[in-house]
């Protein structure tokens, strides 16, 4: 019996360190130590042996089976750290790489906003070209010959009739031209002025127009829906004033502020201690204007408004330098 047992102990052992993987060293565990494994059948057969022999083949047969047991753990360990080693370029531990995403530029974000607020109160979107013609851009909207605004001083001319639109108010003849009243659309677009580049111009910027035109619609119609859409944009406190102004293409006309919400009007430096920040023209649409449509202004009248999404944007988020939206900084967009 000793020496059957020696030679399964060196057998097993011997075994075990020719395991190739986890299942080989199974089948070798189960050959020895499973309920029918030599050395389990060994163990179980002590009972046959005189009183004297017996307390020495047991305490045999078990170290032989420690022995096993242990040779078989150890190879289960050095096996596992083999197959770490194979496949070194997969450390599970390492954290995740993040993927950039990409977000909407502010002034998108802004534009979108904006045309969500009046596209909810029953208006439709319209574009038109950045590249116009001097009948949409200045003829059709009233402006006279020798208008300032016309000047190459203050537009962009691309020779011939063509220039880059100098305000979304093109796409209002555009609208109007390619259907009857009544309408009703919001205009978001990019426009350009030849100025003089500083903190508060820049040469390109966001406009985002809006028109309504049907029958007996008036100036408290324009009141409304421009109080429903500062209520909306900027907070159910803030309050809006109307100051007569002049633009071409509209009668009577209005620069539109609201009540600063910085200083709460009291005055402060971003409403330069008036307390109040402007944020748009508007007014009713001019009877030249229904003309050169073909829109009769004894049937229909209207009213329109313009606003620069940029200086918006700038005035709510404390911005002081419209440069920065055209400069691409990541250190500057990643915080919108
Ligand atoms: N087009 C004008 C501008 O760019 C804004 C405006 C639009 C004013 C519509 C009145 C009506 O300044």
């Amino acid at each position: 019996m000793r020496d059957e047992l020696e030679q399964a102990g060196r057998q097993a052992l011997e075994e075990i360190s020719r395991a190739k993987n986890e299942s080989e060293l199974e089948q070798v565990r189960i050959r020895f130590l499973g309920r029918k494994g030599k050395v389990t059948l060994l163990l179980r057969s002590l009972g046959d042996l005189s009183d004297e022999d017996r307390p020495a083949m047991g305490k045999l047969a078990n170290q032989v089976k420690e022995k096993i047991e242990k040779s078989l753990a150890q190879r289960v360990q050095a096996l596992g750290s083999q197959v770490r080693e194979a496949v070194p370029s997969l450390d599970i531990t390492l954290p995740g790489r993040k993927w950039w995403t990409g977000g909407l530029h502010p002034l998108t974000q802004a534009t979108q906003e904006i045309v969500e607020i009046f596209t909810s109160l029953g208006f439709r979107v319209a574009t038109g070209p950045e590249v116009e013609t001097e009948y949409y851009n200045f003829e059709a909207l009233n402006f006279p010959k020798d208008h300032p605004a016309r000047d190459m001083q203050d537009t962009y001319y691309l020779g011939d009739d063509l220039l880059l639109r100098t305000h979304t108010s093109p796409v209002q003849i555009r609208v109007m031209e390619s259907q009857g009243p009544p309408v009703r659309v919001v205009m978001p677009g990019r426009v350009y002025r030849n100025e003089e580049i500083n903190p508060r111009s820049f040469t390109v910027f966001y406009q985002v127009e809006g028109l309504y035109v049907d029958q007996h619609v008036t100036f408290g119609d324009l009141k409304g829906v421009l109080a429903a859409f500062v209520e909306r944009f900027f907070g159910p406190k803030t309050s809006l004033r109307f100051r007569p102004s002049f633009f071409p293409f509209t009668e009577p006309s209005a620069e539109v502020d609201i009540g600063c919400f910085i200083c709460q009007g009291k005055g402060c430096r971003v409403c330069k201690r008036t307390g109040w920040l402007e944020i748009l023209g508007a007014g009713m649409v001019d009877p030249a204007v229904l003309e050169a449509v073909n829109y009769d202004p004894e049937e229909v009248s209207g009213y329109a408004f313009g606003m620069g999404v940029d200086r918006i944007s700038m005035l709510r988020y404390g911005i002081d330098d419209i440069r920065l939206f055209y400069e691409n900084d990541l250190r500057f967009l990643q915080q919108f």
